[in-house]
């Protein structure tokens, strides 16, 4: 079924663990993350959980349409046994925001990230309580995750005190935090600050969001959601697999059919899902 975001966070943070929030490009990814979550929570008897995420970047790709591939996300949730969510992803654009809104989605992240801490505050807090207001749950980011382009230096860290403030001053409802990880590496090999992940839980008391998971050992992302990471994000790692899938298919130089690489490429996704979900959800 289609649940809130809000819904999926509050009983990861009650449970201590982090509900994945994976990224959506193409309707193919959508039902990819739903079959695999379905599949393994088949296997393990429960009821899995998971958050859709559409990116900024991904409604652009979209030729800016943010409408039509968030209803393909939220009636592939519907027609789903696991209980997924729909989230916009690094908003920067205000107009987006309501797009998204209209769309249906249950949550945003508004990324004013690359902009200088005061200018991140005034944008932050004023967004959230626009968003706020039509019942959106919102997440904004602090100390600028690696990978993108912005005004912090790379390998910049989330500082607690810092992070305590900016929360007190945009009443946001989740935090991403800059602790080590770092968008589309396509190996793992970042490693985590924890005892900063401890300081911040400790500092805010709202659930934080590991952003670059691809790039982060699973060991380290269990033990970042024992430390209070309560939403971890994965989009490159889901990407590395389709497209693999398609480069061999394709090989096949008589091949035209879309539906012979995008099936492999839809399949390899959801075995990736799948593993993600054991990972994520492993002891120790
Ligand atoms: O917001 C999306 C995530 O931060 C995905 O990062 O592609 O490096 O896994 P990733
Ligand atoms: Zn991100």
């Amino acid at each position: 079924p289609l649940v809130p975001t809000a819904d999926l966070v509050a009983d990861a943070a009650a449970a201590r663990r982090a509900v994945p929030a994976f990224n959506v490009i193409t309707l193919e990814h959508a039902e990819a993350i739903a079959d695999g979550v379905a599949d393994w929570a088949a296997g393990t008897g429960g009821t899995g959980a998971a958050i859709l995420q559409v990116s900024q970047n991904a409604v652009a790709y979209h030729r800016g349409q943010v409408a039509p591939i968030v209803a393909a996300c939220r009636l592939i949730a519907e027609a789903s046994d696991a209980r997924l969510s729909v989230h916009l992803d690094h908003a920067t654009e205000r107009d987006l925001l309501a797009a998204a809104a209209a769309a249906g989605v249950s949550s945003v992240m508004f990324d004013a990230s690359t902009l200088p801490h005061a200018e991140n505050v005034a944008a932050t807090r004023e967004a959230t309580a626009w968003a706020q207001a039509r019942g959106l749950y919102v997440e904004a980011e602090l100390g600028e995750v690696g990978g993108k382009d912005g005004a912090h230096a790379p390998g910049v860290r989330t500082d607690p005190d810092e992070a305590h403030q900016f929360v007190a001053d945009t009443g946001v409802d989740a935090l991403a935090v800059a602790v080590g990880s770092s968008h589309a590496m396509t190996e793992r090999t970042a490693a985590l600050d924890h005892p900063l992940i401890e300081r911040l839980a400790a500092a805010v008391d709202v659930p934080l969001v590991l952003h670059g998971s691809s790039g982060v050992p699973w060991t380290e992302l269990r033990a970042a959601a024992r430390s209070g990471i309560t939403k971890i994000n994965i989009g490159t790692l889901l990407n590395v697999s389709f497209t693999a899938a398609v480069r061999t298919a394709l090989a096949d130089e008589r091949l035209v059919d879309p539906r012979k690489y995008l099936t492999p490429a839809r399949t390899a996704t959801a075995t990736v899902i799948s593993e993600a979900m054991a990972e994520l959800n492993a002891a120790g």
